[in-house]
This record gives structure tokens, C-alpha cells and sequence, in this order.
């Protein structure tokens, strides 16, 4: 048995408010559990986008943190103005990430203690909140503040303009899902530049090429899109020579029906199929323990400020051999797209704050999750 430190995931979509068909606070944090992670950031881009301090407080009440609130159900009733319990629903640590939209651009200072990153969609994907305009991306980076992360989901050229405006205003860029090679050496040579700038990359560009598209058509099917064995291989190569930063899962579920809807809805789940590829990939020498930990903990614990909990670890057995299956997942969705594939390395135990929350794939607590926001 080998015991790592709780991990952390920056990049996942739990869904909750408006697409809950999809995924909701419970199950999506089961899911993270399941997989290992004691801390999860979710992303704005719900169907209400987290663009308002309002929106925010909203996510944070669904999922369990002001246990005592007013339940705008019963206000409409007179006389019946209840206050209610209302228990947490999250299994594991929950801290949000705020949508960058023209109009979000004046909740910047009420929000910036609750929230860990600023998200900018510069490039099309689910939800509404791409961001083309010149002098909106300018007011956007010049207004959120300098000590915190912008996250960019910039594909193909957008990279170049993000990272000009990252320098430009001197603010720290975290540049989401790379999957392209010269992506990895764009980041690589601004790095050398000496400006403040951090990478992620995802499970799925990891281990999943476009070849694979040809067998789960949508299923393979997210932004950015896979990509080449070439794209593929210099990942890995910033892997090991310290260019990329982080491991996300992009958990980004959509229902099996929505799949096969035309136009396909991109994205897939990854918050179960994570750690278990990874540790494969250490079964196999292609990564050392050490480096899931500094990039599903350490870095991302840096990087995010990201308060770290005591007696919070996932516990792993190396060399449990199993093929992965849909069978026993708690994501909503109850798919993915690695089914079948072969793994070594399997989530044994996980402790959150002292407690064994989950065991040989079992619950065995209800939701101790909290939400959490940034150490300072
Ligand atoms: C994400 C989603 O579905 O919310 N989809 C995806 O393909 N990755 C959005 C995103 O992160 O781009
Ligand atoms: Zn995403």
C-alpha cells in the first residue's frame, strides 16, 4: 500500500445548477472521492454562468456550505418564511473558479477572497462565455488581481494572444488543457522569459490520440480535440523536462443521450479514470509516484493557493490489476471513454480530515466535503 497526500484536481465541471441530468455537487464529488481526489476547483461555465458575486453564493449554498438559509420556496408562502437544515452535499473539498464575461468584470473585488482562478474561454466550447473582443480581453486582464491565476482555455493562435496579455499586464497565466507540440514549446520558451506562467494538461490528451476518435466517435469528442501521437509524445516530453505543471481530469460530463445528439456536445468524464491511468503509467516507468504528486498536489496546491488539510491522504494499491469498467462509477453520466482499457494501480482508502470517507470501493461516510477558498 503507498499513501499519497489527498489530490487535488483545478479542472472539473460538476454541473451544478442547470445541467444536473448531467452531473450534480453529490455525484461529482463521489466521483472525485472514487478517484483519489480530496479537493476539487470547478469550473463557471454552468448554463448560469458564475459570473455574479450572486451566482457564486448561489453554487456555494447548493452545495451545502451555509447550512442555514432561507428557503425562497416557502418565503413565497406567508407565514411560512422557514429557515431550513441544509446538510452539506459535497464528499470531498469543493472551491470554485469565477467566469470572465464583460459584465463580471465589476464582481472582480467581491469575489476574489471565494474564488481560485478566473476562467477566460478565448475559444468556442460548451457554454456561453467566449470572450473575442480586444478591448473586453484588456479590461478583463487588466482589472482581475495580480497576485491570482487567470486560466485560459486558449486553443491554436489564441495561446500567442493570451500570453501577450498576460505580460502586458503583468498578471499570472495557467494555461488549461495544452495538447498541441507547439503549444508545449510556446509555453516552454515563455517560461525561459521569466514570466509567471504555469501549464496544465489532461489525462485524455495523455493516453487518447485522434486515432481513438475513429472508435468512440462522440465519445472522443472534447475540446481541445485529441490529437497526434507527435502532440502526444511531446506531453510526455514536458513531463519530464518540467514544462507542464499539473494533471487535470477535465471531468466534463455530458449523458450518453446528449452524446449521440447532433452537434455533439464536447467534453467527457475523467474524474474516475485519472489516477488509475496514472498509476499504470508508473506500473510502466513512463512517470514516477513523485510526479503525481507534484502534479495532482503539490503544484496545484502552489500554484492555486489551495489550503492543505491535515490527515488528508488517498491510499493506493500499486499493483491491483484490473480493466476499467462502468459498471461501479458514481459520475452521473456512467460512462467513459476508457472502458475496457487495462490498468495497474488501483484507489484503495481515502482519509479526508482524519476520516476514512471511502474503502475498497465503498462510501463510508456521508458528505464531509466543505467548501473551501484560498489560503490568503
Ligand atoms: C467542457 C464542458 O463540457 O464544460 N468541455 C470540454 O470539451 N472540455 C468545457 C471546456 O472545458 O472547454
Ligand atoms: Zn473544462
Amino acid at each position: 500500500m503507498i499513501q499519497l497526500p489527498g489530490l487535488i484536481d483545478t479542472h472539473v465541471h460538476l454541473r451544478e445548477p442547470g445541467a444536473t441530468q448531467k452531473e450534480d455537487f453529490e455525484t461529482g464529488t463521489k466521483a472525485a472521492i472514487a478517484g483519489g481526489y480530496t479537493v476539487v476547483l470547478d469550473m463557471p461555465n454552468n448554463p448560469e454562468t458564475t459570473t455574479s458575486l450572486k451566482a457564486l453564493n448561489k453554487k456555494i449554498r447548493l452545495a451545502g456550505e451555509d447550512r442555514d438559509f432561507t428557503d425562497h420556496q416557502s418565503e413565497k408562502t406567508p407565514g411560512k418564511r422557514a429557515k431550513i437544515e441544509h446538510p452539506s452535499r459535497i464528499y470531498c473539498d469543493v472551491g470554485f473558479h469565477f467566469g470572465a464575461s464583460p459584465d463580471s468584470i465589476a464582481h472582480f473585488q467581491a469575489v476574489r477572497k471565494k474564488v481560485f482562478g478566473l476562467k477566460i474561454y478565448m475559444n468556442h466550447t460548451t457554454g456561453t462565455l467566449l470572450i473575442e473582443d480586444k478591448k473586453i480581453l484588456e479590461e478583463i486582464f487588466s482589472s482581475w488581481p495580480s497576485h491570482k491565476v487567470i486560466m485560459v482555455h486558449a486553443e491554436g493562435e489564441t495561446l500567442e494572444k493570451a500570453i501577450r496579455l498576460a505580460r502586458k499586464f503583468k498578471k499570472r497565466l495557467h494555461v488549461c488543457h495544452l495538447s498541441l507540440k507547439d503549444q508545449i514549446e510556446m509555453v516552454k520558451k515563455t517560461k525561459l522569459s521569466n514570466m509567471d506562467i504555469t501549464c496544465e494538461v489532461t489525462a485524455h490528451h495523455l493516453f487518447l490520440t485522434r486515432e481513438d476518435v475513429k472508435r468512440l466517435g462522440p465519445f472522443g469528442m472534447m475540446r481541445p480535440p485529441l490529437a497526434t501521437k507527435t502532440d502526444q509524445g511531446a506531453l510526455w516530453n514536458g513531463i519530464k523536462d518540467g514544462t507542464v505543471d499539473t494533471i487535470a481530469s477535465d471531468h466534463a460530463p455530458h449523458t450518453k443521450e446528449e452524446k449521440q445528439n447532433i452537434p455533439t456536445p464536447n467534453g467527457i468524464p475523467g474524474l474516475e479514470t485519472t489516477l488509475p491511468l496514472l498509476l499504470n503509467a508508473v506500473s510502466e516507468k513512463r512517470l514516477t509516484m513523485d510526479d503525481i504528486i507534484r502534479l495532482c498536489h503539490t503544484n496545484p496546491a502552489r500554484i492555486f493557493n489551495i489550503p492543505i488539510q491535515k490527515d488528508t491522504y488517498t491510499e493506493i494499491d500499486p499493483n491491483n490489476r484490473y480493466s476499467i469498467n462502468d459498471k461501479h462509477l458514481f459520475t452521473k453520466c456512467k460512462w467513459t471513454p476508457f472502458k475496457g482499457m487495462g490498468v495497474k494501480g488501483k484507489v484503495k482508502r481515502v482519509i479526508l480530515r482524519g476520516q476514512t470517507i471511502f474503502e475498497n470501493g465503498e462510501f463510508k461516510t456521508g458528505p464531509i466535503g466543505k467548501v473551501i477558498y484560498p489560503a490568503s
